[in-house]
């Protein structure tokens, strides 16, 4: 078990610590002014991540948050909507940064993580049926892999779809865990990001590199995303000691996202048995476990008695996500635990 303190940490992947490689990297790292885009690292990560993901360019920011409230920023106009499945992270979880950016949401049903390209041709077409009386939409948001449907992935052809419904707005793709979806599908993340205009990846997750997201789009896009990024005190200096990180990551941690993904089926099945009415092993697609309880609170507090961090993301709904910290003994652990859970 790796775990801090001798706790197996299931809350999130966020919890990821850098790896060996990682440190090694960043105190090995050539840096500059990246203010000035004089960090040669920083650099290098922007563009490995273009190239991997097949966007013209790409821009290093401190966090996800940052990397979607600059997507918003840029991409919409003042007054119009943001068609996005209703309980993505960009909706429920970004201290109602979103509003201040000028664009309100229009949240459409997500439940199993998808958006359905039906809600999404229908807001467009009400807002021209209304005409003044309707907010004009400016942006689709989508997230892939879903955090709230228990870490959905997007079949490709859902986001084509959406891709056509969205005509010629905008698609904003909140992918921090893009690559979580790259490796349950098979589907390359630069085909996923054909389909959207931008694309906000984390390395900071399940990558497990120490800190930040890079914001990827059209050369044009992105110049104005740096802009902006400024504008909200993001631009890091000597940032090419965490850009290290972030390319160790991207070079040598995506793959074994895989074996995230086979622990978080292990819970899931471990959660079938014990509640045979909520649980779905086969909804575990990648690293994140959720499902519905009565009392979820009763549950955190048994799997903390016998060692074992749980989250809860709503008042009936427990979730586990799986990581490079957390091996098979304490998922075994954590199986023993959820055994005994009330
Ligand atoms: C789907 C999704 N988008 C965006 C973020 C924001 O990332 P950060 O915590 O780096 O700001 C998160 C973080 O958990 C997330 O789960």
């Amino acid at each position: 078990m790796v775990v801090s303190d001798g706790l197996v940490d299931l809350r999130s992947d966020t919890v990821t610590r850098p790896t060996p490689a990682m440190r090694r990297a960043m105190a090995g790292a050539e840096v500059g002014d990246d203010l000035y885009g004089e960090d040669p690292t920083v650099n290098a990560l922007q563009d490995a991540f273009a190239e991997r993901v097949g966007m013209e360019a790409a821009l290093f920011v401190p966090s996800g948050v940052m990397g979607n409230q600059l997507a918003l920023r840029v991409l919409t106009e003042p007054g119009t909507t943001v068609i996005t499945g209703a309980r993505q992270h960009v909706v429920l979880y970004e201290q109602g940064a979103g509003g201040g950016h000028v664009a309100q949401f229009h949240g459409v049903p997500d439940h199993d993580g998808v958006v359905r390209p039906a809600y999404v041709a229908w807001a467009i077409e009400a807002a021209e049926i209304a005409g003044d009386d309707e907010t004009r939409p400016g942006l689709v948001c989508v997230e892939n892999t879903h955090m709230a449907a228990g870490g959905a992935p997007w079949e490709l052809d859902d986001l084509r779809a959406v891709r056509r419904a969205a005509r010629r707005l905008p698609v904003h793709m909140d992918g921090a865990r893009l690559f979580n979806a790259e490796v349950a599908t098979a589907t390359p993340a630069a085909d996923y990001c054909a389909e959207a205009t931008t694309v906000m990846c984390c390395l900071s997750k399940g990558l497990c590199a120490p800190v930040g997201s890079l914001l990827g789009g059209p050369v044009e896009v992105i110049a104005e995303a740096r802009v902006e990024r400024q504008r909200m005190g993001g631009a890091m200096r000597q940032a090419g000691v965490i850009a290290a990180a972030g390319l160790v990551a991207l070079e040598t941690m995506v793959e074994r996202l895989a074996e995230d993904h086979a622990r978080a089926r292990r819970l899931a099945e471990a959660v079938a048995e014990r509640w045979p009415d909520t649980g779905d092993p086969g909804r575990a697609r990648t690293n994140i476990v959720t499902w519905h309880h009565d009392g979820p609170a009763a549950v955190v507090d048994h799997l903390r008695s016998e060692g074992v961090l749980a989250a809860t993301i709503a008042p009936d709904v427990l979730r586990l996500v799986t990581h490079h910290d957390v091996d098979d003994a304490g998922v075994e652990r954590a199986v023993k635990a959820l055994a005994t859970a009330p």
